[in-house]
């Protein structure tokens, strides 16, 4: 890993995710980037999603933008959990409204057997904006590149887009364990070749999302998705950067979750941070877990709930604020402005008095 100076904000955000003492618990947002910003749907007005993804300038440009509006301790490289299918063979669009939707979901093993893992070098393009935004920051923001987990792409190569039941992907998981299986393996070899690509270009933290995993029972996690996960945790720490691993719903999954071994767990807001982290035994750093809806209240409530969780990570080293899941559009961007400026300015409780 690259050194960092000890007074910057990658330096700080870094330290978090490795459980080490920090003079002031780091903060960003995901979905930083996105349609409630205005200058996000300027660049959108003139490109679509997947171009602003695969021009390096542009994809920079909104990154950046972005974390210095906010003035966040770390930037997340503006690119799409879904861009690795299209090297693999899986072609995909965005349609207005309605989400990813991909052309010819995966049925079978003939399909998967099909899928290609050697062309995650067309990828290059994210790699190329994380330079951008590195040689922009020079070191003051920490850089955080990501990619999805193997069961979040997997639903949605089968699904063919977003999902409520996931009714085909668990019949593939359940019925054909062992196409399941090389589905699984097959994305974690692109993934791998994805992230180490992300982190040569100068990512400081992987970020794996796992959107999905609250849709599983424990079982299920722990038989048919856990042992891909841990492999593309393990193999993405061997590249020299803490791993973060976010997931929604997961309240009861998360024990399991942390057994895949990622440095820090994203939290969703359904658990209070305090009793989901003693429930991890403190053994991996947390990053979360405001409601992003808060952010439609007035400030001063915000302010209250931002102090709550600030209170209850207890000034322990291995928070990083952040919301329990991405801003929506609509949100008010002096708000989220204003998370920052309360996770600043905040004293700890038995100071407060
Ligand atoms: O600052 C940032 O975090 C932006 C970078 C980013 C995007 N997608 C851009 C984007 C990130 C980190 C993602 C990850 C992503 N993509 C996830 C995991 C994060 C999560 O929310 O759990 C998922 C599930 C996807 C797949 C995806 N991309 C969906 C389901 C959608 C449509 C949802 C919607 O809100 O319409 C997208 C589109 C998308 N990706 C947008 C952005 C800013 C919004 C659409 C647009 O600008 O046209």
């Amino acid at each position: 890993m690259t050194q960092i100076p000890s007074e910057l904000s990658a330096h700080r955000f870094v330290r978090a995710c490795l459980r080490q003492p920090v003079d002031r618990t780091p903060v960003w947002f995901l979905r930083q980037a996105g349609r409630y910003m205005q200058e996000y749907m300027e660049v959108r007005r003139n490109h679509s999603l997947l171009e602003i993804c695969k021009r390096p300038e542009l994809a920079a440009e909104v990154t950046i933008t972005a974390a210095e509006k906010l003035d966040v301790d770390a930037a997340i490289i503006f690119a799409d959990l879904l861009l690795p299918l299209e090297c693999m063979g899986l072609a995909f669009e965005f349609q207005a409204g309605e989400g990813p939707v991909i052309h010819k979901p995966l049925r079978n093993a003939a399909a998967i057997d099909a899928l290609v893992t050697t062309r995650a070098g067309e990828l290059a393009y994210v790699g190329e904006a994380i330079q951008r935004v590195v040689a922009h920051f020079k070191g003051r923001l920490g850089m955080i590149g990501f990619c999805g987990a193997p069961f979040t792409l997997a639903s949605y190569m089968i699904e063919g887009g977003g999902s409520r039941n996931y009714i085909e992907t668990k019949t593939l998981m359940y019925r054909q364990p062992d196409a399941w299986r090389k589905l699984l393996d097959k994305l974690v070899t692109v993934l791998l070749d994805f992230a180490a690509q992300q982190v040569a270009a100068g990512a400081d933290v992987m970020q794996i999302f796992d959107s999905w995993a609250g849709a599983l029972a424990i079982p299920d996690y722990r038989e048919f998705v856990l042992p891909a996960t841990k492999t593309l945790v393990r193999e993405v720490q061997t590249l020299g950067v803490p791993v973060i691993y976010f997931g929604v719903d997961t309240a009861s999954l998360l024990p399991a979750m942390r057994e895949a071994g990622a440095d820090v767990l994203g939290l969703d807001w359904r658990t209070p941070l305090d009793k989901a982290w003693r429930e991890l035994d403190y053994a991996c750093a947390v990053q979360g877990n405001l409601d992003p809806i808060t952010l439609f209240a007035e400030q001063e409530l915000i302010r209250t709930r931002v102090r709550q969780i600030l209170d209850q990570a207890g000034g322990r080293p291995g928070h990083i604020f952040n919301l329990g899941h991405g801003i929506v559009p609509g949100t008010p961007v002096e708000n989220v402005q204003a998370v920052v400026k309360f996770v600043r300015e905040y004293v700890p409780e038995v100071r407060r008095g």
